[in-house]
C-alpha cells in the first residue's frame, strides 16, 4: 500500500488547530547559536530531540529560510544551549525582533572556543551531520562533539506559555 500525501484541503483540521494540538506537547525550551561570516545568531527552539547515544547524535527544526538555520547550514556547526527557569528573558529575546539579540547578553566558550549563553543549564556543541527536508522546517541532525551541564531547574514550554516544572 502506498503511503498517500494528505493534503492541506482535504485534512480535516487548520494549521491553527494543529499547532495548538501540538502545543499539549510540554518541552524545554533551548537557544541555538551558529557563526557564519563572522556573525553569530542564534534562535529559541523547542523542536529539540535527542536521536542517537552512540555516536551522540540530536536534531533541531529550524524553519526554512531562518537566518540562524541557514548559519547552521553554512557553518556546518552550532550549539545548543538548553534554558534555565530564570532565562525567560533570553527565550523570548532569540524570539523578537531584536535589533541586537546579544547586545549585552553573557557569553562563555565551549571547549572547541564556540559562543555559548553562560547560565545555559547546558551546552551541546555540535557538527551537522546530516539535513533532510520537513515540510516548510529543515530537520538538521548534529553530531555532539562536547557537552556540559549544571544542576538547576529547566524552563518549560507549554500551549504557548512558559512555565517552571513542579518535580517529586
Ligand atoms: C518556545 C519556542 C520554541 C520555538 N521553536 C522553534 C523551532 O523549533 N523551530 C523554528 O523554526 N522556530 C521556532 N520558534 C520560533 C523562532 O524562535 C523564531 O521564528 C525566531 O525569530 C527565528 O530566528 P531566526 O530568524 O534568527 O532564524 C520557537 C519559538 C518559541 C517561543
Amino acid at each position: 500500500m502506498s503511503v498517500q500525501e494528505v493534503s492541506r484541503e482535504t485534512s480535516a483540521f487548520s494549521t491553527a488547530e494543529f499547532r495548538a494540538a501540538m502545543g499539549t506537547f510540554a518541552t524545554g525550551v533551548a537557544v541555538v547559536l551558529a557563526n557564519h561570516d563572522d556573525r553569530l545568531h542564534g534562535m529559541t527552539v523547542n523542536s529539540l530531540t535527542s536521536v542517537s547515544l552512540d555516536p551522540p547524535l540530536l536534531l533541531v527544526c529550524p524553519r526554512r529560510g531562518s537566518a540562524t538555520g541557514l548559519a547552521m547550514k553554512a557553518s556546518g556547526a552550532f550549539v545548543v544551549n538548553i534554558l534555565d527557569v530564570h532565562q525567560r528573558d533570553i527565550a523570548t529575546r532569540f524570539v523578537g525582533d531584536f535589533s541586537n539579540r546579544f547586545d549585552g547578553l553573557d557569553l562563555g566558550r565551549s571547549t572547541r572556543g564556540f559562543p555559548v549563553l553562560a547560565a545555559a543549564l547546558s551546552h551541546f556543541d555540535c557538527m551537522v551531520r546530516n539535513v533532510y527536508e520537513g515540510g516548510d522546517h529543515d530537520i538538521i541532525v548534529g553530531e555532539v562533539v562536547s557537552c556540559t551541564q549544571r544542576a538547576g531547574g529547566p524552563l518549560l514550554f507549554y500551549r504557548g506559555r512558559f512555565g517552571a516544572a513542579d518535580m517529586d
